[in-house]
């Protein structure tokens, strides 16, 4: 495994001014049939520099997908913010419209992302005509499908989605964000449903994007190995909250969270036995009081938190919210007990 370059004029301090950030951000779902409300996004901060690719990682359920939603303005929080470039994000149908501009969301192919019965031009130049493009649309579909690795562009300007591969499919969906010259892509399990051959060549379009273009990009992912592989940053989820970040090489080569090394530990390249997690799958709509991976967690169920003198806090307090800054941090009492 590789890790990936460093991005060309891409920030490295802590203290770089964020393009985007999530500050306190909660998002919760009304319970259904009286249910306890679903807290799927409680309490994160998160920042994205520019130029940066920070990976989003952790198990199904955990909120990613709310999280990235929230964070491209789909999802309105029901507490904290997001912000853009410095300034809160509104909600207006006006300002929503002007940020989608400059934030792009990539989904995965196939999930309904690219339209049957769309030639591929007409895919690309959707966006354009949302957004009333003034240009030569023929040149900026050009341009993006050519970025996107679609070449020559005109020869794939007429086809439809059954007559492309799924790498290309997933490459023309990536030409659709990437012809309004967005400065940060939001990429929801940008690979997940593409064979392990055709997922290196999308993995390298993006990290090339990020050096070509300068472009940031938050990537959603269930894969730790993905993570490794092309992001500068990761930010591990659990049950709504991030519990663990910092630069990718760092966390993990020496994951401190008992989470992150359950989940590095069924890696197929990974030492040692897989940690197999015990309890119930987490449910957002019954987070447990203290740390809320306790009731899972291994290094309290083995007796290593009560050794440390920390087993009452894991019980009864919830560690502290991350601040999202690029610094390697850990929410767990264990973690910080023993390694400062
Ligand atoms: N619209 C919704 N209404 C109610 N609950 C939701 C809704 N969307 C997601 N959830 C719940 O929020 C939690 C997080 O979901 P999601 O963000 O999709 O996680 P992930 O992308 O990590 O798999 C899940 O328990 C899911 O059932
Ligand atoms: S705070 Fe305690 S229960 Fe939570 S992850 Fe750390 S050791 Fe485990
Ligand atoms: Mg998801």
């Amino acid at each position: 495994m590789t890790t990936s370059p460093a991005a060309p004029g891409a920030p490295d301090g802590a203290e770089s001014a964020a393009l985007l950030s999530a500050r306190g951000l909660r998002v919760a779902f009304p319970g259904r049939h009286g249910a306890p409300r679903a807290r799927a996004v409680d309490g994160v901060d998160l920042d994205i520099r520019p130029g940066e690719i920070v990976a989003l990682v952790g198990e199904s359920g955990c909120g990613k997908t709310t999280l990235a939603r929230c964070l491209l303005g789909l999802v309105q929080p029901t507490g904290g913010q997001v912000v853009f470039d410095g300034r809160p994000l509104e909600y207006s149908a006006r300002s929503l419209k002007g940020y989608r501009k400059r934030v792009q969301l990539v989904l995965q192919d196939p999930s309904g992302s690219l339209n049957p019965r769309h030639t591929v031009y007409d895919a690309v130049a959707e966006g354009l005509r949302i957004h009333g493009h003034g240009g030569d649309e023929r040149a900026a579909v050009a341009g993006a499908l050519a970025r996107a690795g679609l070449r020559p562009p005109e020869r794939f300007f007429l086809r439809y989605p059954h007559e492309l591969s799924g790498g290309q499919r997933q490459r023309v969906v990536i030409a659709g964000a990437l012809v309004l010259e967005p400065e940060l892509l939001v990429a929801d399990e940008p690979v997940a449903s593409l064979d392990a051959s055709v997922r290196g060549e999308i993995l390298a379009l993006l990290l090339r994007l990020r050096t070509e273009l300068g472009l940031s990009a938050l990537v959603v992912t269930h894969d730790l190995g993905l993570a490794w592989n092309i992001a500068d940053r990761v930010a591990v989820m659990y049950l709504g909250r991030i519990v663990e970040t910092g630069p990718v090489e760092q966390v993990l080569t020496a994951p401190r969270h008992p989470y992150t090394r359950a989940l590095l530990s069924v890696l197929p390249e990974a030492p040692g036995d897989p940690v197999v997690l015990t309890g119930e799958p987490p449910d957002p709509s019954r987070v447990p009081a203290g740390c809320r991976f306790h009731v899972r967690c291994p290094v309290l169920a083995g007796g290593a938190a009560e050794r440390a003198g920390v087993a009452d806090a894991c019980r009864g307090r919830d560690p502290e919210i991350l601040d999202g800054s690029g610094t390697a941090q850990v929410a767990c009492h264990w973690a910080r007990a023993g390694t400062g």
